[in-house]
């Protein structure tokens, strides 16, 4: 058994430890000291006190709380585990023999910021502990203290990292270089866009998913599935425009045994895969009116019956759904379900066409080139001409069209340097009228562009070249960056 004095603090911490039934005295081997717990747990703990008996108590409510703890008698031995082990807090007893433990924080926060540092004081030393956390303590605690004050101040430190991991790891999540998870722009209308994925993120509602073809509109929908709460739960698609309308029923809501022949054994439906989930109804305005009734009945009643079934089965699936077809004249042709149609449109998402937002289409350019270029021993890039072309084209087809067309000009050049040459029939046609047209203005001597207009030209043109590098553009084009981002800004163009 140890032999250090259990007077003072150290006895009232091990009293309130038996006051709670725990085993407040040391095992009988000592345990070396700074020693690794073998358990694999979440947060590491290091607790620095002089006192043995105080360290092994403060190590079992740590342990008993889950925590993986290391312990250290001195400011020396903190800090040689301080640099090697990944440590997540540290509870520090104020008064450390020979270094003050106000300098000891002070040196913890100035070599690992992030570490959260409590404080363990005497009454004597309140006032420091004051000012300790004025130089960046989380918490104090006060000897002597018991059981429930420590597992209280622990729990906190716990919900306080767990928070800050959880907001940092989503922050990354959504916020990514290029835009919003795996939606790529910059553009005004994609940033409105990410503030209601974000806001729709938290909500149950069915959310109503709008845009042409090729606009974003799954990734959209997954980007709304897996930056909410329900993330790890599963996220099913179901095409609703591309599956027989006769397999539709037993595909989603599933079927039992016998329903149908060849229903050898009973099977769950997409909307049973995906509790707690989402299930993205894409193409919804393809449902047939029967199915309609019954997808409505099953958002309404929050229950689904399969196929041949007499049971309800309860549902709890968050409904998104997206289509390309004006479903609000759907309703009035009476095509589509005006009382579906309310339900599934709580929350409307319009995905604006790329020709609306063309600023967007060097950095999706750029998206899909480093992709391909990470995959090929070619480096591919774009010359001028073929940029200036992909940026006065309206992409009818959206950002599939542009995908598409950039993969196709990485496969069909052989060279590294892609040129009009090189890009698809469309683009080339649009190309081939654009120039007529020129010739036709520039050909007729009254036509006189403007130098505003020559201006606007040249900006653009080397805001898209430099794939969106304002600062390189504006050095290039010989004009300050700031006039370079109003200039952008009264095109519509900045972002
Ligand atoms: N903002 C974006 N950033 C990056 N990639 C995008 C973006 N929008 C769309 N894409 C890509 O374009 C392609 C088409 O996207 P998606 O399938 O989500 O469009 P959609 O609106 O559902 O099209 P459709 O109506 O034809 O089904 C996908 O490969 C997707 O990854
Ligand atoms: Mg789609």
């Amino acid at each position: 058994m140890h032999t250090e004095t259990q007077s003072g603090p150290t006895r009232a911490v091990l009293g309130g430890l038996a006051a709670e039934g725990m085993n407040p005295v040391l095992t009988a081997e000592p345990i070396a000291i700074a020693e690794q717990e073998s358990e694999t747990n979440l947060l590491n703990l290091l607790i620095v006190d002089d006192e043995r008996s105080m360290r092994e108590s403060c190590r079992e409510v740590a342990r008993a709380l889950g925590f993986n703890t290391q312990v250290a008698d001195s400011s020396e031995h903190a800090f040689s585990i301080l640099d090697s082990t990944t440590i997540d807090v540290v509870l520090l007893d104020l008064r450390l023999p020979g270094n003050h433990g106000l300098d000891v924080l002070r040196q913890i926060k100035e070599r690992r910021p992030e570490i959260l540092v409590v404080l363990m004081t005497g009454f004597a030393t309140v006032e420091s502990a004051v000012r300790a956390m004025k130089l960046g303590a989380y918490d104090y605690i006060t000897k002597p203290f018991n059981f429930d004050e420590l597992r209280m101040v622990l729990e906190r430190v716990t919900a306080h990292l767990k928070l800050t991991s959880e907001n940092r790891l989503l922050r990354e999540q959504l916020r990514s270089r290029h835009g919003f998870g795996s939606l790529v722009g910059h553009s005004p209308e994609m940033e409105k866009l990410y503030r209601i994925i974000a806001k729709a993120a938290h909500s149950t509602h069915p959310v109503l998913i709008l845009g042409e073809s090729g606009t974003g509109k799954e990734l959209v929908a997954r980007s709304i599935h897996y930056s909410g709460p329900y993330r790890d739960k599963p996220f099913i698609p179901v095409d609703c425009g591309s599956l027989v309308p006769t397999l539709i029923e037993s595909e989603l809501f599933g079927y039992v045994r016998g329903a149908f022949t060849g229903a050898v054994r009973a099977k769950d439906g997409l909307m049973a895969t995906a509790e707690g989930g989402t299930i993205f109804l894409d193409e919804v305005g393809e449902l047939s009116v029967d199915l309609q009734a019954k997808l409505l009945r099953a958002i309404q009643e929050k229950e689904i019956r399969p196929v041949g079934g007499t049971r309800a089965q309860p549902i709890n699936v968050r409904i998104l759904a997206a289509t390309n077809r004006d479903l609000e004249l759907a309703v009035t042709t009476g095509t589509f379900r005006r009382d579906l149609y309310f339900r599934l449109n709580v929350l409307t998402l319009r995905i604006p066409p790329l020709r609306e937002r063309k600023q967007d289409i060097p950095l999706l350019i750029g998206h899909v080139l480093e992709r391909i270029n990470n995959a090929t021993a070619v480096q591919h890039s774009f010359g001028d001409d073929a940029l200036r072309l992909m940026l006065d084209y309206d992409w009818p087809g959206n950002v599939r069209e542009l995908e598409n067309c950039v993969e196709r000009a990485c496969t069909t050049c052989s060279l590294s340097t892609i040129h009009v040459a090189d890009l698809p029939t469309g683009l080339r046609n649009f190309a081939v009228q654009a120039q007529a047209k020129t010739a036709e203005r520039n050909s007729s001597p009254e036509v006189i562009t403007p130098i505003e207009e020559l201006e606007r030209q040249a900006i653009l043109h080397a805001v898209a070249v430099l794939k969106g590098d304002k600062l390189e553009a504006a050095r290039r084009l010989g004009i300050g960056k700031t006039t370079l981002y109003r200039k952008l800004r009264d095109y519509g163009a900045s972002g």
